[in-house]
């Protein structure tokens, strides 16, 4: 392996923001959960520094246990609510009245654990955000487990799979020796999908519109299957 000496040349490319704020907003709702207020509180100072309309929510079990509070009260409660819900949700942040009245230009920013991130999702879609609108970082790896043994056929390659419980179905053909395409690995890009042949599959993806869902496509780093069998065009 070849080592660096003093006088080489590194060449270094900048760091690639998956979890940018639009440059044309008419309007940000900024939601963070716990510590997913870091990357939410820079988006709320440059926003403030824009002069441009945004509402933080920001939610915490306790007072105590909230980083960065005295910063996101700054904004005053024009511009910032908290909530501390004390493990009840009732007390706790109300998805449905925070995404009511989805409005063109708008867009909705969301970090935390992965269920605020679904249910912020779900509730949006439901209400009538595009999936253009909503934007989110997550607090943790994608899901790895949580279902049964798989049996995958890879049709192209005439390759068998048993993926285990505690494995994607990714990262099973990254074992048999495939080279499949992949870059996010949390069901966030899309650059995984591939399409289902046979068998039905569990979405797990975060990326997949209506349509390529209805035309069988399926996020292999994160999916799984509600059928005991999967044949796959990879
Ligand atoms: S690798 Fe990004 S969605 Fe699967």
């Amino acid at each position: 392996m070849h080592g660096l000496s003093v006088g080489d040349e590194l060449t270094a490319i900048g760091p690639k923001n998956d979890f940018e704020l639009s440059q044309n907003a008419g309007r940000s709702i900024l939601i963070a959960g716990g510590i997913g207020i870091t990357p939410i509180l820079s988006m709320a100072c440059e926003l403030d520094r824009r002069q441009a309309p945004f509402f933080l929510h920001y939610a915490c079990r306790t007072p105590e246990a909230m980083a960065y509070r005295a910063e996101a009260e700054r904004f005053g409660a024009a511009r910032a609510r908290l909530y501390f819900d004390g493990g009840r949700p009732e007390d706790g942040l109300q998805l449905p009245a925070v995404l009511a009245l989805p409005k063109p230009g708008a867009h909705v920013y969301v970090c935390g654990p992965r269920p605020l991130i679904d249910a912020t999702i779900a509730t949006a879609r439901e209400i009538g955000w595009e999936l253009s609108q909503i934007h989110f970082e997550l607090f943790s790896n994608g899901v790895v487990s949580g279902g049964n043994r798989l049996q995958v056929e890879l049709r192209r390659s005439s390759l068998k799979l048993d993926v285990r419980p505690d494995q994607t179905i990714l990262d099973a053909m990254i074992e048999a020796g495939c080279d499949p395409m992949f870059d996010c690995k949390r069901g966030e890009c899309g650059a995984c999908s591939v399409k289902v042949l046979e068998g039905e599959a569990e979405h797990r993806d975060y990326c997949l519109s209506e349509d390529e869902r209805a035309d069988n496509m399926m996020c292999v780093c994160v999916s799984r299957a509600h059928s005991m069998k999967l044949v796959l065009d990879a």
